[in-house]
């Protein structure tokens, strides 16, 4: 069909993208550096508390800070900068009040620190021949705390974006735009307070955004300097990563105190930082001179608000744990820590919202693991018990293509879930509804058979089987290395035990409900091969299993007009272009539809459906009696008036335009 060249290409195209896809995007976060291996040069060091001390009280001296390895800043495939984003936390402590060293300096630079660059106002990071010259590869976010009319410097107390040079592109006064009102709020660099930099670079829009505020404020929505730049002719493929600091003939001490890096996404965010050490020793003789009174006053205001406040933390991080809970410990999370980790469930967390609650992103606070929380509302204590014994029991499932539970953690109504975090979303962003980005077919191909040998694990692998109930493309999770893994399972387990034993309740998605299922409320393995069924087709065109705007609203009927015409290639995801294999792609539609047969029996196991797609054996022909438009169609039919009974009516949408067997679903009963 196509011819080789075509083919060699493709093949260059595609390991190009898999070797792009397979190498995992850095991140580091440093809260404190006492165990990071930074490599260190001139007069910085770490202190025995953590800190990292670019530069001492000695005069005329530089200090670096590098992360150790290098960095992968460039993307393979189009040699654009990637985006990424940092954050420091940094204090300038000076000998006197007004005036200081020469800063600091955020870099990322082609080496660790380079010979023959000076002090002073050239900040460690060059000299005077080679400032201001393209061919030195730096990028450089300056805090810069003495005005140097030579390089142009605005004052003495600015924020500066360097290329290649201490003339800044960009600078901007020290301070924050306030989220209230957006008033300008000025900052003192060497002030001795602690302060924090955001430096985001979108290397798609290719801008670079620097944002500044006290530790004790929140990053700002606006950013200080924003500036319209393409960093890929400036940053080569590999950078390293630090910072550089100077001191003139001011004694001053330059902290960085934390410090987070990651590539494509958000820097984490930093906590539990460092003491910086204590100055101002001199104040103490004068707080004695104030006299006994004043400080007893203040004890008891001080002993009156710690009270206030140990209350109101015990109410805040109240948690529901009972007896029979004891032996789960280690799968238990503090409430404390996921509500730190996730910064107090704050919106700008949310990963997302599933059908069983809302999921947010979080670092916890001592390993630092990053995780994803699903927060279950739950209203019923009825079956928790059960229903906790479940989970930790799957919490030991353990497969590579399923996202492992970690733990939980129990509140009055809500149950939290902790998962690991999968930096790439889930798989339906990749297809619906015209993706940014969308997968080729060797990404999908592998997902689906990754996803496949997640489903036989938990269906025949394990010590007991266990039925997910809830396989749709939403419901698979990419991780760093773009392996399909399966989430969710287990969870409609809790709506059941949650419910009256009495009346059946059906849990699942509409589309991908066995009607089988639908009708007797029993689920078994064969219902996850039905939704899985609808999960082949979903990714091979691209398409929902239920698309109301469609002609044809059920996928699976589309397919099927297209296998009855001969021509079920063209079902595909016009998006695959002319990328596909077609016998790979042959085999999932068909398999799709296979697994979409009204007759659970007639569907294969999921041990079945791994041997096709990994071509252990043949497909059997699909023209078998079994299989018949009829039947399919009957199978959607049949299971739509229980459907419209167990179902909220939220999910009877109206479709807008119906076609013939959406119009057969919506009026029920024939
Ligand atoms: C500053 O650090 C350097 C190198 O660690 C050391 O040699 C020097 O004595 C220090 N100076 C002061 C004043 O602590
Ligand atoms: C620290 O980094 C250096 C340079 O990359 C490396 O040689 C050394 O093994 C690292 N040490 C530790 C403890 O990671
Ligand atoms: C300036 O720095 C460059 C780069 O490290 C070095 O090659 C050059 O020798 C330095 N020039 C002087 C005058 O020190
Ligand atoms: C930079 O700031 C602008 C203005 O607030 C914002 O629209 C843009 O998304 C930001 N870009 C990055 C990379 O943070
Ligand atoms: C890479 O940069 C070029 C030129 O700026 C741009 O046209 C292209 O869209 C970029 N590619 C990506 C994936 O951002």
């Amino acid at each position: 069909m196509q011819n080789i060249a075509m083919f060699s290409k493709l093949g260059v195209f595609l390991s190009l993208l898999v070797g792009f896809v397979a190498s995992e995007d850095i991140s580091f976060t440093f809260n404190g550096f006492r165990s990071a291996n930074l490599s260190l040069d001139g007069i910085a060091e770490i202190t025995a508390n953590g800190l990292l001390k670019l530069t001492n009280d000695t005069k005329q001296q530089k200090g670096h800070a590098f992360y150790p390895n290098p960095v992968r800043f460039k993307n393979s495939l189009n040699g654009n900068s990637s985006s990424f984003s940092t954050t420091f936390v940094f204090s300038i402590i000076s000998q006197y009040p007004t005036l200081s060293g020469h800063g600091i300096a955020f870099v990322i630079a082609p080496a660790k620190g380079t010979p023959g660059v000076l002090p002073s106002q050239y900040l460690g990071l060059f000299n005077e021949t080679n400032n201001g010259d393209y061919t030195n590869h730096v990028v450089a976010i300056e805090l810069d705390t003495i005005q140097n009319t030579e390089f142009a410097d605005i004052n003495d107390n600015h924020v500066g974006i360097d290329i290649n040079g201490l003339k800044s592109e960009k600078s901007a006064p020290a301070g924050y735009f306030a989220d209230y009102n957006g008033g300008f709020k000025n900052m003192n660099l060497i002030g001795g307070h602690q302060m924090q930099v955001w430096v985001d670079y979108d290397g798609v829009e290719k801008q670079i955004n620097v944002t500044l505020a006290p530790i004790n404020v929140d990053k700002p929505k606006i950013p200080l300097l924003s500036l319209s730049l393409d960093l890929s002719p400036i940053i080569n493929d590999n950078m390293y990563v630090g910072f550089s600091s100077s001191t003139g003939s001011v004694l001053s001490n330059h902290y960085v105190l934390g410090w987070s890096f990651k590539m494509n996404r958000q820097a984490p965010v930093l906590s539990q930082l460092p003491q910086l050490p204590r100055t101002g020793g001199k104040k103490r003789s004068k707080l004695l001179t104030i006299g006994l009174p004043m400080m007893i006053v203040t004890l008891v205001s001080v002993a009156i608000s710690a009270a206030v406040y140990v209350v109101k933390r015990k109410w805040k991080f109240a948690e529901l744990v009972e007896d029979w809970e004891l032996d789960y410990g280690p799968h238990r999370f503090k409430y404390k820590d996921l509500y730190i980790a996730t910064k107090g469930f704050k919106d700008k967390e949310l990963l997302g919202v599933g059908g069983f609650g809302r999921v947010y992103r979080g670092v916890l606070p001592t390993s630092k693991i990053e995780i994803a929380v699903k927060k279950v509302s739950h209203e019923s204590r009825q079956g928790m018990r059960e229903f906790v014994a479940e989970i930790v029991s799957i919490g030991r499932l353990r497969h590579k293509n399923l996202v492992s539970l970690l733990g939980y953690c129990r509140r009055n109504g809500e149950l939290l879930l902790v998962y690991d975090y999968m930096p790439n979303r889930s798989l339906d962003k990749y297809l619906f509804d015209q993706p940014k980005i969308t997968l080729n077919w060797n990404e999908r191909f592998r997902v689906l058979k990754g996803v496949a040998s997640g489903l036989l694990y938990l269906h025949e692998e394990w010590e007991q089987v266990v039925v997910h109930r809830d396989v749709k493309a939403s419901n698979v999770l990419l991780d760093g290395a773009m392996n399909g893994r399966l989430g969710d399972f287990g969870l409609a387990r809790l709506y059941d035990h949650g419910t009256d034993p009495q009346t059946t309740h059906v849990v699942g998605t509409f589309g991908y409900l066995d009607p089988e299922h639908i009708r007797n409320g029993k689920a078994t393995t064969r219902t996850d091969v039905f939704a899985f069924g609808a999960f082949l087709l979903e990714v091979a065109c691209g398409r929902r299993p239920i698309e109301p705007r469609a002609e044809n609203a059920l996928l699976v009927n589309w397919v099927f007009s297209y296998w009855n015409r001969g021509e079920i290639l063209e079902a595909r995801d016009p998006n695959l272009g002319a990328d596909y294999v077609a016998k790979e792609l042959e085999l999932v539609l068909k398999l799709g539809l296979l697994c979409s047969h009204s007759k659970p029996a007639a569907r294969p196991s999921m041990r079945q459906v791994v041997q096709y797609l990994e071509g252990d054996i043949c497909l059997p022909e699909l023209s078998s009696p079994g299989l018949c438009a009829s039947s399919l169609t009957f199978a959607h039919k049949g299971g739509f008036t229980d459907l419209a009974m167990s179902y909220p009516s939220s999910m009877n949408k109206p479709f807008s335009h119906p076609s013939s067997v959406a119009d057969a679903l919506l009026s029920g009963g024939r």
